[in-house]
């Protein structure tokens, strides 16, 4: 590594440092500490995550890590300052909670900026570099590695507040991405470490829309996917909070459902299921998902579910299983 990307690296260390410092140490601090205690997140966890705040000071990061001796330009280079055509050198995360996102060894490379005042967007994150990119890594990655091991399963969330929430819950397996779909560099990512990967999406039409593109992602990557579905309207840091640790653990966690056994269900939205036309589609919707299932036993198990759901015959799915099995392929 060059030593300007070791400089950018360390400025990052320092920075993440000072954000927090002023959580609990400045005047505006008092306002970020205020939020993050109201969304129910104790001291422990904000020191755990290094949560921050940057307060409303224009160039008061640029003096600091100007003292320290990083030059503006550099700084404006690595994302870690903005610059406006008055030569002001400012913060873009004014007024904002800061989640440091960390790199798999635990290296502060880039931050997520939520607002508290309801401005647009409600979260900012550092600009993409060489040092930052968002489709290759995971938010809480570093973190969250021993358990993922252990366990053989990664919970995968949207958002940073879910990752955080989930860990005081007690799933300290929980990983996010940062804002954009899933890529296929961090399905092969996940792979190299885990079987199973759940899939813990808010439950929203763009949350179960994101499950489906997911799960196809990593199956393609040869992941087992299960799917932890949420009340339709809460995502898991709200559902926690409306009916806390141990629900969400047992009722959410511990009750995700195979990738088909949710999709049996999602799929029925499309579909007039009391009409004929539309049953028999809906039918076919689903043996094309059976058909990409790589275990026999499997296979047989779901397609049993249709025979005795709606009365048609195994003879007839294995002849509709066959042709898809053959084009697949
Ligand atoms: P959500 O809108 O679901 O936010 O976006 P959230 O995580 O529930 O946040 P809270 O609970 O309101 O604080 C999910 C994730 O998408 C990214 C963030 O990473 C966020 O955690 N996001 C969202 C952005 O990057 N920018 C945005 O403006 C919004
Ligand atoms: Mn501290
Ligand atoms: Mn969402
Ligand atoms: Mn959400
Ligand atoms: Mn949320």
């Amino acid at each position: 590594q060059s030593d300007e990307a070791n400089q950018i690296l360390e400025a990052y260390q320092w920075l993440s440092k000072l954000y927090h410092h002023l959580l609990y140490h400045s005047k505006d601090g008092k306002d970020g500490l205020k939020y993050l205690k109201e969304r129910g997140f104790t001291d422990q966890t904000i020191e755990k995550f290094q949560l921050g705040f940057s307060p409303h000071a224009k160039e008061f990061i640029a003096e600091f890590l100007e003292k320290k001796g990083y030059h503006r330009q550099t700084m404006v280079k690595a994302g870690l300052l903005a610059v406006n055509d008055r030569d002001e050198y400012y913060d873009r995360f004014q007024g904002r909670i800061i989640f440091p996102i960390r790199n798999h060894i635990g290296k502060c490379i880039g931050f997520g900026g939520r607002t508290i005042t309801h401005q647009e967007p409600k979260y900012l994150n550092s600009a993409e570099s060489s040092l930052f990119q968002k489709g290759k890594l995971f938010y809480n990655f570093d973190l969250a590695r021993s358990s993922i091991r252990k366990e053989g399963v990664a919970v995968l969330f949207e958002g940073y507040a879910d990752v955080i929430a989930a860990y005081q819950a007690d799933v300290s397996n929980g990983i996010a991405t940062l804002g954009t779909s899933l890529t296929d560099t961090q399905a092969r990512l996940l792979r190299r470490y885990v079987d199973t990967v759940l899939l813990c999406y808010d439950g929203d039409d763009a949350g179960l829309e994101a499950t489906y593109k997911a799960s196809q992602l990593l199956m393609k990557y040869g992941c087992n996917v299960k799917i932890a579905a949420l009340p339709y309207g809460l995502d898991p840091d709200d559902f926690i909070k409306d009916y806390g640790a141990d629900k969400f653990k047992n009722d959410v966690i511990e009750a995700g459902k195979t990738y088909m056994a949710f999709m049996i269900d999602y799929f029925k939205k499309d579909f007039k299921l009391h009409q004929e036309g539309d049953r028999i589609q809906y039918i076919e919707r689903v043996m094309d998902e059976i058909a990409k299932l790589e275990k026999p036993i499997e296979r047989e198990y779901y397609m049993n579910e249709l025979v005795n759901e709606y009365n048609i015959s195994m003879e007839v799915l294995t002849e509709e299983l066959k042709s898809r099995m053959r084009t697949n392929n």
